[in-house]
């Protein structure tokens, strides 16, 4: 069993999860990344680190496999756990518009899954490790423009849901952090975006890393700029 730091990205299959796992190998991270189905990506990327990368398969929205991937790793140790895994239905539509189940898939996706994930796993992260989840800068309330006002809301709750999280475990060492990652072109973010991946994501390792061992609750961004509620 290696030495090196293990890290755990829910939701690595493509886009930013995907970097994600690529950046914690390129560091020499022992990395479990995980996907819902095949990711032929993940498999090349395991071919160039056969010794460091592991796959695993869990659907964030189905507890039962969340609940069997923690009993499959039972007994292991992460200096992160990352869960990214997320969904963005009706970008541009309005409450009324929006077809109740997107809305409600959303919700589910990136508001109450990740915070079960969370719940599960922080046991299974080292007391001075780091619990990261994506979140996005547009699930801030204070600054809200009305940018993708549906999926914005599904990120404000899970900031509400890791606020409650955060109060209820108040003693807790982990850094706990709320991630915006910056808008960037990925099959979610469109071509429109004003970042490269390449732009975002070794930010976004760098600042995790800067996080570890600094207990509490923030919502921040890729550069480590705390961001309005
Ligand atoms: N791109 C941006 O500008 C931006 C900005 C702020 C925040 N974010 C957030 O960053 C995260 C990644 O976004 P992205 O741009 O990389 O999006 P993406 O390219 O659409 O990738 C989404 C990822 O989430 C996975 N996923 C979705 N539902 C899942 C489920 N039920 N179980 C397991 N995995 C699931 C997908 O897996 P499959 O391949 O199986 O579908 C895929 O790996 C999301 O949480 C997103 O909200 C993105």
């Amino acid at each position: 069993m290696t030495t090196e730091k293990t890290v755990l990205v829910v939701g690595a299959s493509r886009g930013l999860g995907f970097a994600l796992a690529e950046e914690y190998c390129r560091r020499g991270r022992q990395v479990i990344a995980t996907s819902r189905g095949q990711s032929s990506s993940l498999k090349q990327l395991q071919e160039r680190y056969p010794e460091t990368l592991e796959i695993e398969t869990v659907d964030v929205v189905d507890l039962g496999s969340v609940k069997a991937l923690h009993s499959r790793l039972e007994g292991r140790k992460l200096d992160v756990l990352f869960v990214n895994a997320g969904v963005c239905k009706a970008k541009e539509l309005t409450p009324v518009e929006v077809k109740e189940k997107d809305f409600l898939d959303m919700m589910l996706t990136n508001a109450l899954s990740p915070m079960r994930i969370i719940e599960i796993f922080h046991n299974s992260v080292m007391e001075e490790g780091v619990i990261a989840v994506m979140s996005s800068e547009i699930g801030s309330i204070g600054k809200c423009f009305g940018f993708w006002e549906l999926y914005s809301s599904s990120k404000a709750a899970l900031n509400m849901l890791m606020a409650a999280f955060a109060a209820r475990n108040n003693e807790d060492k982990r850094a706990l952090l709320l991630v915006a990652p910056g808008w960037v072109r990925t099959e979610m973010g469109g071509p429109e975006a004003t970042l490269e991946i390449s732009e975002s994501i070794p930010l976004v390792a760098d600042m995790v890393e800067r996080n570890a061992g600094k207990p509490g609750l923030r919502f921040i961004d890729r550069h480590g700029q705390i961001l309005p509620w």
